[in-house]
């Protein structure tokens, strides 16, 4: 074929071809097959060995015009491509300052860890220090040496979950006190927080696992007026001034002589209503002075050492502080509720 004939179609094509680009992908494959090694163009130079000598100056000036006029397109096409994928790339980058801001999901404290936090705060203002035992737990540890013996209701089946014959998960954080008598010396003076488990069947008042704060103050001559000054301040504190408080005579195996300690209720102001079952008093927290057997037991002389102890639902607190009747709302972690405190 005449070569001249097909320079120019090469050309006629070449600018169909380069018209209907869209991206540089497509640009770059019309580069390969015009200006490419084996391109268009690089084949009409191999071919000019079979072109008339006279001819030859002609096909080879009107070769490199065609190649001068691809390359040009080429380069022209490039340019605005780039530039046009520049400015898609920015506008699909733009940033709409005027649009709303998503919201951030904040967690918040439980109403449990505001108690504490303020509970932990106050004993630690008057002195006492923070231990903490295992939640499970020995038969020792949380009966025997609290002065439970074997046939004791508390020991029953329905109340603790056993994990086998030696184990089982604590039914109070009073293990703590004995554990704390047997590593440290007198003066002792802790609070100890933690959850505590029970076998008792969910509902608006029990739960099968709850939270306890646990006190022990063992030294020389503690009588039970001390007793009564921290819980005082304990309670006036944390419930406010305007609460009567209330020390009822009661019985656990460890502590003689017990006391159980109620506070005017809130919802009635002390008149009576459902919270307090028309009593006026709600029930804060057990106590008393350690059982001499106890400080036995762990190791400590009962004619030299006496002290006092208290235990109180730490889940009870916060329902009684923030007038919560249901123990359930405390556990389930709804934020709606949580970030009422
Ligand atoms: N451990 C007792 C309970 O769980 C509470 C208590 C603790 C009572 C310390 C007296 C002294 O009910």
């Amino acid at each position: 074929m005449d070569l001249l004939k097909e320079i120019k179609k090469i050309e006629s094509e070449a600018q169909e071809k380069f018209k209907e680009v869209e991206n540089l992908k497509r640009l770059e494959e019309l580069r390969v097959k015009y200006l490419g090694k084996k391109g268009k163009i690089a084949q009409i130079f191999s071919k000019m060995g079979q072109v008339e000598e006279d001819k030859k100056p002609i096909v080879g000036k009107e070769t490199n015009i065609l190649k001068n006029k691809i390359q040009k397109l080429y380069n022209q096409l490039k340019e605005e491509k780039e530039k046009e994928l520049k400015a898609d790339k920015l506008k699909s980058e733009t940033i709409d300052v005027t649009l709303p801001g998503s919201k951030v999901n904040v967690g918040h404290k439980n109403p449990f860890t505001h108690i504490i936090d303020e509970v932990v705060e106050l004993f630690l203002g008057m002195g006492f220090s923070i231990e903490e035992g295992p939640e499970v737990e020995t038969e020792y540890y949380n009966f025997e040496a609290l002065n439970i013996p074997k046939d004791h209701p508390a020991r029953d089946l329905q109340d603790t979950l056993y994990i086998d014959d030696k184990y089982l998960l604590r039914t109070h954080t009073s293990p703590v006190q004995i554990r704390t008598m047997e590593k440290e010396d007198p003066p002792i003076k802790i609070i100890a927080p933690g959850r505590v488990y029970r076998s008792d069947e969910l509902d608006a008042s029990h739960s099968p696992n709850f939270h306890q704060i646990e006190g022990l103050v063992i030294d020389k001559d503690i009588s039970f007026s001390d007793l009564k000054g921290v819980i005082e301040i304990f309670i006036h504190e944390i419930y406010g001034k305007e609460r009567k408080i209330r020390f009822r005579p009661s019985y656990f195996p460890f502590t003689e002589p017990s006391a159980e300690v109620d506070v005017s209720c809130n919802v009635c102001k002390g008149e009576g209503c459902s919270f307090c079952s028309y009593t006026g008093w709600v029930e804060v927290l057990g106590s008393g002075m350690v059982h001499p057997n106890v400080c036995k037991m762990s190791g400590l002389d009962p004619d030299i050492y006496s002290g006092f102890a208290f235990g109180m639902g730490w889940d009870r607190i916060a329902m009684l502080k923030y007038d919560i009747d249901d123990i359930r709302v405390l556990y389930e972690n709804d934020k709606r509720f949580i970030h009422q405190f």
